[in-house]
């Protein structure tokens, strides 16, 4: 199959990481929809893609992947306009960071709410689509704090390693239908999410990466584009860490 007879949803795709991705399938001739709770950022996306004369098209569309409901609907409006779902990109999170102690009930169901459940419902749903076409590409976005473990990041942590333990489980359910499931694992990437950071943290951790930087939202893309092609097709359950080898 073809990049240009491809049909990706990306979720968080407004800004940040979801934003490269976004735009990288739809450099490669992809019809990508990008789902975001801010629908003016992926409107806006949608319109850099035109602006720069992407061969392939995004269409924004406004999603909150926690909401079952919201899910179910999102997916069937995608099957009716585009007849099939061949990349699912659970690119949505968020992060609520804090130590143990101090840690609410609230701040870490959230964050699994949004980071993990999540993932869990769009695949669900979208799965059974790929199931009857026999192809499937699903890449969900894991970070280096699910496999180290990251003080102050019990929830977020947890979140990233249950989407790794979810990740491979779908991938052996799922091999024999064509479908593959790998995660992407970023480390430190230069977005909002991490613009918080003082920047005493930030330069701390740019000593540990050998790189000696934080990635580029682009950086991710790249990894998430080669497993969401045709050509990845033997590859499946693996666990991609772009993180300039902090995670070595
Ligand atoms: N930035 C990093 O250093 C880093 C590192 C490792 C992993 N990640 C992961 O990469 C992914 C993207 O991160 P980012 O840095 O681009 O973050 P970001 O905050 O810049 O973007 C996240 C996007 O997700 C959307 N979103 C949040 N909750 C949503 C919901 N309920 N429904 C729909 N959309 C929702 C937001 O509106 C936003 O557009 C996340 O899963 C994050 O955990 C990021």
């Amino acid at each position: 199959m073809s990049w240009t007879e491809q049909v990706a949803v990306v979720t968080g795709g407004a800004r940040g990481i979801g934003r490269a991705i976004c735009l990288g399938l739809a450099q490669q001739g992809a019809t990508v929809v990008a789902a975001d709770l801010n629908i003016e950022g992926a409107k806006a996306v949608a319109e850099e893609a035109k602006a720069n004369g992407l061969p392939g098209k995004i269409v924004p569309k406004s999603l909150n992947v926690t909401d079952r409901t919201a899910v179910e609907a999102f997916v069937e409006e995608v099957i009716q306009e585009f007849k099939k779902i061949s990349i699912l990109v659970n690119n949505a999170g968020i992060t609520r960071d804090g130590l143990l102690l101090n840690m609410e009930d609230e701040q870490f169901d959230t964050v699994i709410n949004v980071n993990l459940r999540s993932v869990f419902l769009m695949t669900r749903t979208v799965c059974r689509h790929m199931m009857q076409a026999r192809y499937g590409r699903i890449v969900n976005i894991a970070s280096v704090s699910g496999m180290m473990g990251n003080a102050g990041q019990a929830n977020y942590a947890a979140s990233k390693a249950g989407v790794i333990g979810f990740t491979k489980t779908v991938a052996k359910e799922l091999a024999r239908r064509n479908i593959t499931a790998n995660a992407v694992a970023p480390g430190f990437i230069d977005t909002e999410m991490t613009k918080v950071l003082p920047d005493k943290v930030k330069d701390m951790v740019k000593q540990l990466i050998p790189c000696q930087r934080m990635g580029e939202p682009a950086d991710v893309a790249a990894g998430v584009i080669f497993l969401a092609s045709p050509q990845a097709k033997y590859i499946t359950g693996q666990v991609l860490v772009v993180d300039g080898g902090l995670n070595m």
